[in-house]
């Protein structure tokens, strides 16, 4: 299947406070966020022609940038009024959306305090498929090479460019060995989360997932614990060591992308997608699905 590349589409992009033509919105090669990963962004999804969580994404966007140090020059109600609005210029109602932000051209060496930070939105089709027979089958996670870094060696709460060199490095190795994803480890060994997504583990009706200290806190991670605590699903956020991982009986993945995803297997581990991964592949469908659809 051939797919159009990403700067040969049609429609808006929203550039620095402004739509336009999607072919002129571009960027020089001579940027500081292309050279020196100061780039953040944020990955969302429109459902019904809402946008889930927008004001959540706008703040972390916000976050991420100062975690780089610079400052996004949009406030979280203009940045989710902008993106609002390439989803309706756009006409699109089940879409992703990709606000990014950049450090611009005017230096080019490490320092960059005078930069002029650059901000696009741009969005494009994603249907949602809510196919649970075909996702309770689990997918297959190998386990990634690379390990989250220490919080004291990079900006770990920022969903920034930078942090995703290991992740990209990690998915292909797991792509050509056959596996959905990786599941990736923490600089202390203990289970961390995907390449693009949170991970949970259930055993006797309990959910255990790990403490988002040193990996980014998904804003559907918050969604779903909070999904599960209110069926009554207790939920327990705790250290994990790649050796326990035998006594769980269910494994799921999520995320923006990966909504709530059911694993079968994380290198020798297994599991079996069964009734918590099912719930909370409804509740989150229900959740993100527009209210005047909802059943
Ligand atoms: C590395 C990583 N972890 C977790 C997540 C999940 O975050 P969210 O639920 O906010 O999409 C993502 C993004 O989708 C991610 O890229």
């Amino acid at each position: 299947m051939s797919v159009l590349p990403f700067d040969q589409r049609d429609g808006f992009i929203w550039m620095n406070g402004n739509l336009v033509a999607w072919k002129d919105a571009t960027l020089h090669v001579l940027s500081h966020g292309l050279h020196y990963a100061s780039c953040v962004f944020e990955g969302e999804r429109a459902y019904g022609g809402r946008i889930f969580k927008s004001t959540e994404h706008s703040e972390r966007f916000l976050t991420s940038a100062q975690l780089l140090d610079f400052e996004i020059p949009f406030s979280a109600a203009e940045l989710d009024r902008a993106k609002q609005l390439v989803v309706d210029k756009n006409n699109l109602q089940n879409c992703y959306v990709r606000p990014v932000a950049w450090r611009g051209s005017e230096m080019m060496a490490v320092a960059a305090q005078n930069s002029t930070i650059h901000v696009a939105i741009a969005v494009w089709d994603w249907p949602s498929m809510f196919d649970v027979e075909q996702k309770m089958k689990g997918i297959r996670l190998d386990i990634a090479d690379y390990r989250r870094p220490d919080p004291l060696t990079a900006p770990c709460r920022a969903k920034a460019a930078g942090l995703y060199m290991i992740c990209t490095i990690s998915k292909h190795r797991a792509e050509r060995r056959g596996y959905a994803d990786a599941m990736m480890l923490d600089w202390q060994g203990r289970v961390a989360e995907c390449t693009g997504a949170n991970i949970f583990f259930t055993v006797n009706g309990v959910i255990h997932t790990p403490i988002a200290d040193c990996f980014l806190d998904g804003i559907t991670r918050r969604t779903v614990i909070g999904l599960a605590k209110k069926r009554g699903i207790e939920v327990i956020e705790r250290r994990i060591m790649p050796g326990e991982l035998t006594g769980f009986e269910e494994c799921f993945i999520c995320g923006t992308g990966a909504e709530v995803t059911p694993v079968s297997e994380a290198g020798p581990y297994k599991f079996t997608p069964s009734a918590i991964s099912r719930a909370m592949i409804d509740d989150y469908t229900a959740e993100v699905r527009p209210k005047q659809q909802a059943a």
